[in-house]
């Protein structure tokens, strides 16, 4: 297979992480006979310091010409006090548009070689296995007016039927594929697009009849994400609750640095991307986990190019070097690896 695969490494550590992600595909393609064919382009940060956009036009036709996209983080204490139009995430909000990529999917799953460095007790954080689906292209994040001056702030919160009903037919098919258990999680004791949420969500629930669907309300989804994750098969929810519950899930994990994410389009094209952001406080160190962009990257195989045991040969790849005990700084105090050390432990487990 030949594939084109677009780079967009951006900010912080996303340069790192991203590299690494490319080393070890690099690695998979000559392992299984591939090839795929990496070019770099410009986001967030990176962009505006090259006197662009945050999401340059050649950025979007470079990601048109390609298969999929590697993209590392974007943003930083630099850029801050930028106006919003020139802000780095500025850039991912418009990528994630222009190219409707409306359905976020975040696995968390507990490595049985980390549980240590979970701050939960064993018996809680052990074999947890959750699939959160965060609608991406909509809610708060896109709502118009969103405008502020000195007196009054407003952010709007707006969702279409159409909008609900693909994300939640994606949870459904994704439920179908795992144990059939799905939790919708909303505030519609609250809010009116929860109400309709909600309704969307019962409507559908005949057409996937044996998948047992239960409502949770957001705020104690999030406390009980954290004392019974076990609970949890499938999590759908919208744009902003779920940035904000896979961060919290991750520590079920013992690190951000761990947790994958595929962004997708109704035809399966795709944006791969780690959950986690470009940790400006240990950029440029060498120091940071590239877990969670290597897995992004088995993601993309799995999602857009359908290279199940591609995929595969990454995740034993990454548990076996866990397994042998090499950690990056994150998940150990004493004899941490570099990200380019680590990498190579994975590089080598997928050429033996
Ligand atoms: P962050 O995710 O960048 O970092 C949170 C903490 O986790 C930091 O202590 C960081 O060092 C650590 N961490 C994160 N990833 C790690 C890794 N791979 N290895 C080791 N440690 C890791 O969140 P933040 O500090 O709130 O945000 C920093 C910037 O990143 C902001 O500008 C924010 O807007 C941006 N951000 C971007 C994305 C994205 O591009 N998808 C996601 C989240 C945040
Ligand atoms: C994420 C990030 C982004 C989001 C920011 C950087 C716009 O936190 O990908 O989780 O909120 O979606
Ligand atoms: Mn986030």
């Amino acid at each position: 297979m030949e594939k084109r695969v677009a780079v967009l490494p951006g900010d912080g550590i996303g340069p790192e992480v991203t590299e690494a992600a490319v080393e070890v595909l690099r690695a998979v393609g000559e392992r299984f006979n591939h090839t795929f064919h990496f070019e770099n382009g410009l986001i967030g940060g990176a962009a505006i310091d090259a006197g662009k956009e945050p999401l340059p036009q050649e950025t979007i036709d470079l990601c048109e010409a390609s298969d999929a996209v590697l993209l590392g983080a974007v943003g930083g204490p630099k850029w801050d006090d930028n106006p919003s139009h020139l802000r780095p995430e500025r850039g991912l909000l418009a990528i994630r548009k222009t190219f409707d990529l409306f359905a976020n999917l975040r696995p968390v799953a507990a490595v049985s070689t980390l549980i240590q460095s979970s701050p939960l007790k064993e018996e809680i954080a052990r074999d947890v296995d959750v699939m959160i689906v965060r609608e991406l292209t909509g809610g708060l994040y896109f709502g118009e007016p969103s405008t502020h001056d000195d007196e009054k702030a407003i952010d709007t919160l707006t969702y279409t039927r159409p909008e609900i009903e693909r994300i939640i037919d994606k949870g459904f098919e994704i439920a179908m594929k795992r144990d059939k258990h799905l939790t919708s999680v909303d505030k519609a004791n609250v809010l009116e697009s929860s109400k309709l949420w909600r309704k969307i969500v019962e409507e559908k629930k005949a057409d996937y009849p044996e998948v047992t669907v239960h409502h949770q309300l957001v705020d104690s989804a999030a406390m009980k994400l954290i004392t019974n994750p076990g609970a949890f098969d499938v999590v759908v929810t919208e744009n902003m609750f779920g940035d904000i519950l896979s961060d919290e899930a991750s520590v079920i994990t013992g690190s951000l640095g761990l947790l994958p994410s595929a962004s997708i389009r109704s035809d399966g094209f795709g944006l791969y991307e780690p959950v986690h952001g470009s940790a400006p406080d240990v950029a440029g160190q060498g120091v940071a986990n590239p877990a969670a962009t290597i897995l992004s990257a088995a993601m993309m195989l799995t999602y857009s190019f359908d290279l199940l045991e591609e995929a595969q040969a990454i995740e034993d790849a990454v548990a076996r070097v866990y397994e042998e005990g090499h950690f990056t700084a994150d998940l150990t105090k004493d004899g941490a690896l570099s990200t380019k050390e680590w990498t190579a432990k994975v590089v080598e487990q997928l050429s033996k």
